[in-house]
C-alpha cells in the first residue's frame, strides 16, 4: 500500500486547524497539528512532513521565526512550506523566499487543498529525478539526506573511509585545507588561481598537499572544481562539502562575543569574498542570543570588499540585491577576489536586516589601512585586513559607524603572507656599519644621544 503524504498544520486558530485536518483527511492524507511554531519545532523532531501549512501570526513563536529556523544555510527550508497570512500585500515579499505556496486569510478551503497537492506532487517528482541521476551516477557519491546534521555526518564519515579532500580557494582555506588534510591523514587537492601570492602557495606546500594552479581568475577555478566534483565525486570543501566550511566562519562571531566578555559589538566590519563569513557571524550573533549566551542587543554587521572586485559592494550601493559577476578582478587583495559571490545574496540580506552599510577601497587604500592597522594596533593583516581597516575608516568618516560606539573589525588574514602588496611601500632599512659612532650619528637628529 502506497505511504499517505503527511500535512502538518500550524496555526493559532483550533478551529480552523481541525477542519483542515478532517478536510485533508478525507482526501487520504495524514497529518499532525501544531498550534505555533514552537511546537511545530519539537514535532519535527518526530516527524518528517512531506508538506507544512504554516500560519503567520501566532503567539509564542510566529510563522517567520519557524520558518527561519527550519531553513539550513543555503537558506532554503528542509521541507516544503505553504504559507498563511491575513496580509494578502506580502505575497510579493514569500515569491522572494524559497517558500512553496502562498494563500492569503480568508480562503477557500478547496483551493487550498489543491495548492497543497500541487506541492506535493512536485516535490515528489523532483526526488524521483534526484534518485534516478544518483543511479546514472554511481561513481560519485551524492549525500542526498533533509536533515542537515545527518547529511554533514555521512559526508564525514565518507572523508573519514579515504576520499579525496579538495579545495578551491584564493589561499587561506587552501591553507587550512591542506594542514588540516595532512594532520587527519586524507590525501588533499588543492585548486589555486596560479597569480596568487607566494605566501599563500608555500603556505600549502609545505604540508605536502597537490597544489594545482589555474590560468584564470578564482571563478574558472570554482567552476573546474564543480566539474571535478561532478564527475568524481571528491569533497570539495567550499563547493559539495560547503555547508562544513560556512558554518565553521560562525566560529568567528562566536569568539567576537566571548572576547569581549559575552556581550555582541555595536558595530562589526567584515570583509568580503563569497560574502561567506559576514553571514555567518550574523548567524552566530544570533544564535547566541536564542540560546541566551549574549544578551539580546542592537547591532549592525557593515561589509567591506576591494573596488577592483566589489560586486556586493556595488549591488548594495545600487539599492539591489542582484549581484553582478565581476569578470575580471583586478585588486592587491587577492584573497577576496571573487567576482561571483556564491552569498553576496544573502550578505546584502544580513547587512540590510542589522541596518548595515556596505564599502569599498582602493589598492592605495588598502596599503594604508595596513599600514595604519600595524603602526596604531602592532597588528600586521594581509591585505584583507587592510581592505576591512579601509573601508572601516570610510564608514567612521562618513557617521555610519559613530565614534562613540563599539566596533569590531574582523581582521582575518596575517600580513607575512601578502608581503608582495607593502614591499617598497613601507620604506627600507636604513644601513650603518656595526659601530657606536655611526648609530650616533645616524639618530642624532632623533633622540638624544652625544655623538
Ligand atoms: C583573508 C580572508 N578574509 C576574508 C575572506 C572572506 O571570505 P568569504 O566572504 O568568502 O567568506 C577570505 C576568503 O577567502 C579570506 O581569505
Amino acid at each position: 500500500m502506497e505511504k499517505k503524504s503527511l500535512i502538518m498544520l500550524i496555526d493559532d486558530e483550533k478551529d480552523l486547524v481541525d477542519m483542515l485536518s478532517f478536510q485533508f483527511q478525507a482526501k487520504g492524507y495524514d497529518t499532525v497539528t501544531a498550534s505555533n511554531g514552537l511546537e511545530g519545532l519539537e514535532m519535527l523532531n518526530k516527524v518528517r512532513p512531506d508538506l507544512i501549512v504554516l500560519d503567520l501570526n501566532m503567539p509564542k513563536m510566529g510563522g517567520i521565526e519557524f520558518y527561519q529556523k527550519i531553513c539550513g544555510s543555503d537558506g532554503r527550508p528542509a521541507y516544503p512550506v505553504l504559507v498563511l497570512t491575513a496580509r494578502a500585500n506580502m505575497e510579493q515579499l514569500f515569491k522572494d523566499l524559497e517558500i512553496d505556496g502562498f494563500m492569503a486569510k480568508p480562503f477557500d478551503v478547496d483551493q487550498l487543498i489543491q495548492e497543497a497537492e500541487i506541492i506535493i506532487k512536485k516535490k515528489a517528482q523532483i526526488s524521483k529525478v534526484v534518485q534516478q541521476d544518483k543511479k546514472s551516477l554511481l561513481r560519485s557519491v551524492y549525500v542526498i539526506e533533509n536533515d542537515q546534521p545527518v547529511r554533514e555526518e555521512i559526508a564525514l564519515a565518507l572523508l573519514r573511509a579515504g576520499y579525496r579532500v579538495a579545495c578551491a580557494s584564493t589561499g587561506n582555506l587552501a591553507n587550512s585545507v591542506a594542514a588540516n588534510a595532512a594532520n587527519a591523514g586524507l590525501k588533499s587537492y588543492v585548486l589555486i588561481p596560479s597569480n596568487l601570492e607566494q605566501g599563500k602557495v608555500l603556505g600549502s606546500l609545505v604540508y605536502g598537499t597537490n597544489v594545482i594552479g589555474i590560468k584564470g581568475p578564482y571563478d574558472q577555478v570554482n567552476r573546474l572544481c564543480s566539474e571535478i566534483a561532478g564527475k568524481y565525486g571528491w569533497g570539495f570543501v567550499n563547493v559539495n562539502l560547503r555547508p562544513y566550511y560556512a558554518e565553521g566562519s560562525k566560529t568567528m562571531g562566536f569568539e567576537i562575543a566571548e572576547q569581549l566578555g559575552w556581550k555582541l559589538p555595536r558595530h562589526t566590519v567584515a570583509c568580503m569574498a563569497s560574502g561567506s563569513l559576514l553571514t555567518k557571524i550574523h548567524k552566530a550573533y544570533k544564535e547566541f542570543i536564542d540560546l541566551g549566551i549574549v544578551e539580546q542587543s542592537d547591532f549592525t554587521i557593515h561589509g567591506a570588499q576591494a573596488s577592483g572586485c566589489s560586486p556586493i559592494s556595488t549591488a548594495f550601493k545600487a539599492g539591489s540585491e542582484m549581484v553582478k559577476p565581476v569578470q575580471n578582478p583586478d585588486t592587491i587583495a587577492k584573497s577576496l577576489a571573487i567576482g561571483t559571490p556564491a552569498d553576496g545574496y544573502y550578505a546584502i540580506r544580513s547587512m540590510k536586516e542589522t541596518g548595515g552599510s556596505c564599502e569599498d577601497c582602493s589598492d592605495e587604500e588598502i596599503v594604508e589601512g595596513i599600514k595604519l592597522l600595524a603602526e596604531t594596533t602592532g597588528i600586521f593583516a594581509e591585505t584583507a585586513g587592510g581592505v576591512t581597516v579601509a573601508c572601516a575608516k570610510k564608514l567612521i568618516e562618513t557617521g555610519k559607524i559613530p565614534k562613540d560606539e563599539s566596533a569590531v573589525l574582523c581582521i582575518t588574514g596575517h600580513g607575512l603572507k601578502t608581503q608582495e602588496a607593502i614591499i617598497g611601500k613601507v620604506g627600507e632599512p636604513r644601513v650603518i656599519g656595526a659601530s657606536l659612532r655611526e648609530f650616533e650619528a645616524l639618530v642624532a637628529d632623533e633622540v638624544n644621544v652625544k655623538s
